[in-house]
């Protein structure tokens, strides 16, 4: 089970639009808009205000732009939020996905995204025919890493959770899936270190590349 956001999509191709847009600005606008992101999804899961994670992310656009000083108006705001939509896959993706859906693993997204964001993002990156299960957090209102959304993967995937591995890019979902007792691979593309949040990954790895040498006998 992937996470989408930074581990099959790389939220930073959003980079070129925002470069085009305001030239030499589009890589602190890319780092502040995703760093907002996230933490609107933390700061409403604890607030107990959930908004769909459309709704998250254009907020953390509008914060971004605003402390950056950089004017959007409605056709920029619209055009950097379809640009969400067909976020690049990283080079490995589809390989990857390909080798585990030929080993008859089933595969799973699990994400913050509703499911209006991910359905389209998966199709725009012809992975609709590999990846089928979708299960977004938006079924139960909060987002990761709250234990609830994990378990939510265990009721729509029908499986034990000890039966399910988890892989992030993001260190705090891989720290919360393990938390929660899935076996969890972080995927430490940047050689950032581990997050101090009392349960750790049980592998790292520094790209998806790496993951089918670990999984090729049925998780236990
Ligand atoms: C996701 O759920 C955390 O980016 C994140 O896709």
């Amino acid at each position: 089970m992937f996470d989408a956001y930074g581990t099959l999509f790389d939220v930073h191709s959003v980079i070129a639009l925002c470069e085009q847009l305001w030239p030499g600005k589009g890589a602190a606008l890319s780092q502040l808009w995703r760093a907002k992101q996230l933490e609107y999804t933390w700061q409403r899961s604890l607030m107990r205000r959930y908004e769909d994670f459309a709704r998250v992310t254009e907020a953390g656009l509008l914060y971004a732009c605003l402390a950056l000083r950089l004017p959007l108006d409605e056709e920029r705001r619209r055009s950097l939020m379809s640009a969400y939509l067909r976020l690049s896959p990283f080079p490995e993706v589809r390989e990857v996905l390909a080798t585990f859906k030929a080993s008859k693993l089933k595969l799973a997204i699990l994400s913050n995204g509703s499911p209006a964001m991910l359905r389209p993002l998966v199709a725009a990156a012809g992975l609709g025919g590999l990846i089928r299960t979708i299960i977004s957090v938006d079924a139960r209102k909060i987002y990761k890493p709250a234990p609830a959304v994990y378990r939510l993967a265990v009721e729509r995937l029908r499986a034990p959770k000890t039966s399910i591995g988890f892989v992030s890019s993001n260190c705090w979902d891989a720290c919360g899936a393990k938390s929660f007792g899935f076996r969890t691979f972080w995927i430490n593309r940047t050689g950032a270190p581990v997050d101090e949040l009392g349960a750790t990954p049980d592998h790292v790895i520094g790209s998806l590349a790496e993951l089918p040498a670990l999984i090729r006998r049925p998780l236990s």
